[in-house]
């Protein structure tokens, strides 16, 4: 087939980028790195890119593809050939750029090493003296974590990292869910302690970008979430967003709605609602905010009631609750598109 790209081309030495168009001959099977490889081997020796198993495990060869980071040996070209398209290809997004297509990978180890991404000591000894056994159950919570190929396409993509460079971000924060959620880890306390500090968990502004973009099902944006879950389970709350988490969940138990008008003094404390008060009044002046007393109470608010205490009788308030609820969305679709119930947790 007959491959057209575009290229944003850097020069390190002379600080210049320029996007330069390629056209040449490709294997119907051939993937976007065959093709840089193509072009490297024939048209031009001098393009810069990383690639090393060339089979989706070594995390190497992340770029943008019109804009969206990918793993350039999983990207098949020949739909987009065949839908006559000329892809522009660059380097990846939030990390400084080296040369051409390379990024400088510095500021991302880093973040990984600050997670201390190996078991820390405190655990006991196995029960039968030999080794320690995890139900499937508990390594279901950390089993996505655990699929990290350590590419950077969900830190490429990261919204809150574009505004805040020191933020932990997805990839670092998925790596310290895959140990908190670790029952051999003796740390988890002072783990969930380091990533509610600033530029935590909490910066996350839940875009969902990194699960959109992570090719290998990590779903970053998950594992915040469960750490978050964690937080609060051991009382870690300390943050505005984790304060924020509180109080929805106060508001749906007791009244089976958000009361949103009462949001800002129960996060950011009374001073801070007192200094919102202008923008507050000219809100309710056009109807936005509902009057806080007497509460809105939802005509079917005991389903809401019964809900929180299934969840607190269960102790399903950790990372635990959030897996056990993506299973049970997966029981009810495979439910729907079968017709056949399951309880099988495993079923997908
Ligand atoms: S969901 Fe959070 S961590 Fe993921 S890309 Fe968006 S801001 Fe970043
Ligand atoms: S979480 Fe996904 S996108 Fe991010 S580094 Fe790991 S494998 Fe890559
Ligand atoms: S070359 Fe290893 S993941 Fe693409």
């Amino acid at each position: 087939m007959q491959v057209a790209l575009k290229i944003w081309r850097y020069d390190t030495k002379a600080g210049e980028r320029a996007l330069k168009e390629y056209e040449f001959d490709a294997p119907e099977e051939a993937t976007l790195l065959d093709c840089l490889d193509i072009v490297k081997d024939k048209i031009d020796g001098s393009l810069a890119y990383r690639k090393s198993c060339r089979m989706m495990i070594c995390g190497s060869c992340g770029m943008r593809m019109d804009g969206a980071a990918v793993l350039a040996c999983q990207k098949r070209m020949q739909p987009i050939v065949e839908a006559g398209h000329v892809p522009v290809i660059s380097a990846m997004g939030n990390l400084p750029i080296l040369k051409d297509l390379v990024v400088d990978m510095t500021p991302f180890w880093n973040k990984f090493w600050a997670m201390k991404p190996y078991m820390q000591p405190g655990y006991g000894e196995p029960a039968d003296g030999k080794e320690h056994i995890i139900s499937p159950e508990r390594m279901r919570v950390i089993h996505k974590e655990s699929l990290c190929i350590n590419c950077g396409c969900c830190v490429s993509e990261c919204n809150s990292m574009e505004s805040d460079p020191e933020f932990l971000g997805p990839h670092a924060l998925a790596k310290g869910m895959r140990f908190v959620g670790d029952p051999r880890d003796g740390a988890k306390l002072q783990r969930l302690e380091d990533y509610n500090s600033e530029h935590g968990i909490w910066d996350c502004t839940r875009c969902y970008f990194c699960n959109e973009r992570c090719p290998k099902g990590v779903d970053p944006r998950d594992a915040i979430a469960k750490l978050g879950a964690e937080s609060m389970a051991e009382g870690i709350n300390r943050d505005m967003g984790a304060k924020h988490a509180k109080w929805f969940v106060t508001s749906a138990k007791t009244t089976g709605w958000l009361r949103e008008t009462e949001l800002v003094p129960k996060t950011q404390g009374v001073v801070s609602a007192i200094k919102e008060m202008k923008f507050a009044l000219s809100l309710a002046r056009r109807g936005k905010v509902p009057l806080p007393f007497p509460p809105h109470v939802a005509e079917r608010v005991g389903e809401s009631r019964k809900l929180y205490h299934l969840v607190k009788e269960q102790g399903r308030d950790g990372a635990l609750g959030i897996v056990q609820g993506e299973h049970a969305l997966r029981r009810i679709e495979f439910a729907e598109q079968t017709g056949v119930t399951t309880s099988d947790p495993e079923a997908k």
